[in-house]
């Protein structure tokens, strides 16, 4: 029998669910003993520990102390659980302050890795463009709660994110009633609105606040106001970190930026909590979700993505389509070029999914 080839295989940036079944589906399509008979060679698959940041060791003890050699046994219960069991990072090995792809390249090299599948978001996958130019072969699988990533309609993570947030308004809604209040439930999502927006769908918000659309205060009090002359006892607004009054500014938490050049958002729901309280005289709470949206178990349709993600990407492999990113496009799971996703992001529609003067979702669908 020749020589096994070797998978490595990360995740990086923000984690969510479903990453653990991605690894789990790569692995098991990899050593699946009736495919191995149809190929004419064998795979093993190492897992590398905490993203890029995991190839970074200058300590080759270190580097090889990072990885773990991932098997059938291994990976058998891991498609139900949250988070990642390889751990992640937001570490960039192209840092402009701190170029660190030369050791990533001699890193991959001596842990003979011939082919690299890397899952994450924009910013892991453009590192795997990169080194893809840099001669390594690379596959990608989209993952990100916030649904931003263009050339794919689902990443990993967005539909457990989605539940989680309608999990936590259900639970709200009971406290906002007995006390007749107004809650601001702040959502992750960067600069998408899908998060926000399909949650608020989700859970029947009152009103959506998405960074696509700058919202209009006096717009927000008066509906809000209108709502309970209607009868409305209590009401939830949903408003994604990333959206912003008109005129203003996007809040950001503080003036640091991660190794990709971000900001970590937050605090605009403190802000329009307190804007509805002045403008309505209506005791207002202000809920961040924060990484709550990240956390716990993949929701069935997370673990079933996941598995097609995994063994597609394997099915790639077999195929050496080097540089692609496995993706879900109208209804089918596919693959796009790596490169052809980067530098776009995929919003919301405003004109055909949003509605403007209701700030909710819109109520023309066909
Ligand atoms: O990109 C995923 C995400 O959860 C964003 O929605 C959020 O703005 C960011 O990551 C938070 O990052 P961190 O986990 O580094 O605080």
């Amino acid at each position: 029998m020749s020589k096994k080839i070797k998978i490595g295989i990360l995740t990086g940036g923000g984690d969510c669910a479903g990453l653990n079944s991605a690894v789990k589906w790569v692995t098991k399509t990899a050593l699946d003993r009736q495919s191995e008979t149809e190929r004419s060679f064998q795979y093993e698959v190492i897992g590398i520990k905490d993203g890029w940041k995991g190839l970074s060791f200058t300590n080759t003890k270190e580097l090889e102390n990072n990885t773990m050699p991932l098997t059938e046994n291994v990976v058998r219960t891991w498609d139900r659980l949250g988070g990642t069991y390889l751990g992640t990072s937001r570490f960039n090995p192209y840092n402009n302050k701190n170029n660190t792809s030369k050791t990533t390249l001699a890193n991959i090299k001596h842990l003979g890795l011939d082919v690299l599948v890397a899952i994450g978001g924009d910013d892991t996958l453009s590192v795997a463009a990169k080194l893809h130019n840099d001669g390594v072969p690379v596959v990608g699988i989209p993952k990100t709660i916030d649904k931003d990533l263009f050339g794919t309609d689902y990443t990993l993570g967005f539909e457990t994110a989605v539940e989680v947030i309608t999990d936590n308004v259900d639970k709200l809604r009971t406290t906002a009633g007995s006390h007749s209040r107004v809650f601001v439930i702040e959502t992750m999502g960067r600069s998408a609105g899908w998060l926000a927006l399909k949650a608020g769908e989700s859970s029947g918000a009152y009103i959506t606040l998405i960074p696509e659309y700058d919202f209009d205060m006096q717009r927000v009090n008066e509906l809000i106001l209108e709502g309970r002359k209607g009868g409305a006892r209590y009401d939830i607004v949903i408003v994604s970190e990333g959206a912003k009054e008109k005129g203003g500014i996007i809040v950001a938490r503080d003036k640091k930026y991660d190794a990709f050049g971000h900001e970590t958002l937050g605090g605009i729901g403190e802000r329009v909590a307190a804007a509805i309280t002045e403008g309505t005289n209506i005791e207002t709470r202000c809920v961040i979700l924060s990484h709550i949206q990240r956390g716990g178990a993949p929701c069935a349709y997370d673990r079933r993505m996941g598995r097609y993600f995994g063994i597609a990407a394997v099915n790639l492999i077999d195929k050496k389509e080097w540089g692609q990113l496995v993706c879900y496009k109208e209804g089918k799971i596919s693959s796009v070029p790596i490169i052809n996703v980067l530098g776009h992001l995929s919003l919301v529609d405003v004109p055909t999914m949003y509605d403007t003067l209701r700030y909710n979702g819109s109520r023309n669908i066909l």
